[in-house]
């Protein structure tokens, strides 16, 4: 196991945190809550499925460092990212006499993340929240930013928040419960970091995959280490999406378009969006923006790790009518980053349906 312990600084002024990844960390939530709250009041909320590993654990341990734990267990899966869970969330806090000093812990996903955050935010008007991430794309993706949210019956995430959690404390010993499926889902948002915004670590993830799908301890240390470092960069650069924070939708805008067509059930969210980062690149290349060779590269990494680089039977008129209530689609035209190279990409604002149906 490597024990030791990296950090990665969340530059947003008065809402700056610390990412801390480190093998065994979750051993030492009660003892890092002393240095973030001086509240004995704290939520812990997770689902059954991650409960079911590390809850007992987690709960002794703030027991016997004096906190006055109260576990909140939601159902698992994006089915469940709803106002109604937050709702059920804001009755525990309400009922338990929650204050503005309390403070939350997201011990999940990506599911659990985005909803004790968006909690967190509306409850007194924003309280305190601490991610713990346990998925690949929570330690690499959600847990950082701070966007949270639900989805509504018309489209993913259009009901949230912009709130910034206190601190994102990574254990990677997490990934070693996590489904594989769920592990190899995670490695798209990995690729996606290579393609936006470092050449040379899409060249490592390149050489690294075989020992990556082995869990290395290194590797894997590395991989979120580095994305860690890449999506605090953007967010610092641009809190709350206006410009440079869109690059981390590249794959997105097509994987979202196919896990809605999947009713969010055949595709998790990472496989739609590896098959995304693949059909993206190659719109790319259709408009004459990359070059097959990058599109090739692409594609070969995403099948190195275990993802597919096509849906199975969607054709692309559906595709781009699921692609309309994007959040970034606007009269017929949706705004997409498409990557010119690998570690390269820009934001296209006009691309229409004869673009997507053609490519
Ligand atoms: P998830 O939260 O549904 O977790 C996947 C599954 O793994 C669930 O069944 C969960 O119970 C289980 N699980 C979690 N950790 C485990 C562990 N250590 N051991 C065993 N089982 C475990 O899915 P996800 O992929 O983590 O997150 C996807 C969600 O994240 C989507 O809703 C997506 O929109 C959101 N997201 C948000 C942001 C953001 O910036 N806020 C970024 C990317 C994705
Ligand atoms: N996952 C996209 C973002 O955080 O902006």
């Amino acid at each position: 196991m490597n024990r030791a312990e990296q950090r990665v600084a969340v530059s947003l002024g008065a809402r700056s945190y610390e990412i801390v990844i480190k093998s065994g960390l979750m051993g030492e939530l009660a003892m890092r809550l002393r240095a973030i709250t001086s509240t004995s009041h704290i939520g812990i909320v997770t689902d059954r499925h991650v409960a079911k590993h590390y809850l007992q654990a987690v709960l002794t341990q703030c027991q016997r460092a004096g906190y006055h734990p109260v576990p909140i267990i939601l159902p698992p899966g994006e089915k469940n990212k709803t106002l109604a869970t937050v709702g059920k969330i804001l009755d525990v806090l309400a009922k338990e006499r929650f204050e503005r000093k309390s403070l939350l812990i997201a011990l999940g996903g990506g599911v659990v993340g985005d909803l004790t955050g968006f909690a967190a935010a509306i409850y007194q008007r924003g309280i305190p929240f601490v991610q713990v991430p346990t998925t690949l794309v929570a330690q690499v993706d959600s847990s950082v930013g701070g966007k949270t949210g639900v989805d509504h019956r018309l489209g993913k995430n259009l009901i949230g928040a912009f709130h910034q959690p206190k601190a994102v404390w990574i254990d990677p010993m997490n990934l070693h419960t996590l489904p594989k499926r769920e592990w190899i889902a995670g490695l798209a948002e990995v690729i996606k970091y290579g393609i936006i915004a470092d050449r040379s670590f899409f060249a490592y993830l390149e050489r690294t995959m075989p020992s990556l799908l082995k869990l290395d301890s290194q590797a894997v240390m590395q991989i979120i280490k580095r994305s860690c470092e890449i999506k605090a960069q953007v967010v610092a650069e641009d809190e709350q999406e206006s410009d440079r924070r869109r690059i981390l939708n590249y794959g997105h805008t097509i994987g979202h378009a196919l896990e809605a067509l999947g009713g969010y059930r055949s595709l998790i969210h990472g496989e739609a969006v590896g098959i995304g980062l693949v059909l993206e690149a190659d719109l790319a290349r259709h408009q004459g923006y990359c070059d097959a060779g990058t599109v090739e590269r692409i594609r070969s990494l995403v099948l190195a790790a275990g993802l597919s680089d096509r849906p199975t039977s969607r054709s692309a008129e559906k595709v781009w009518t699921a692609m309309q209530h994007d959040k970034k689609a606007k009269g017929g035209k949706v705004r997409m980053v498409l990557p010119t190279g690998p570690g390269c990409v820009d934001i296209f604002q006009d691309i229409g349906q004869q673009e997507v149906c053609e490519s």
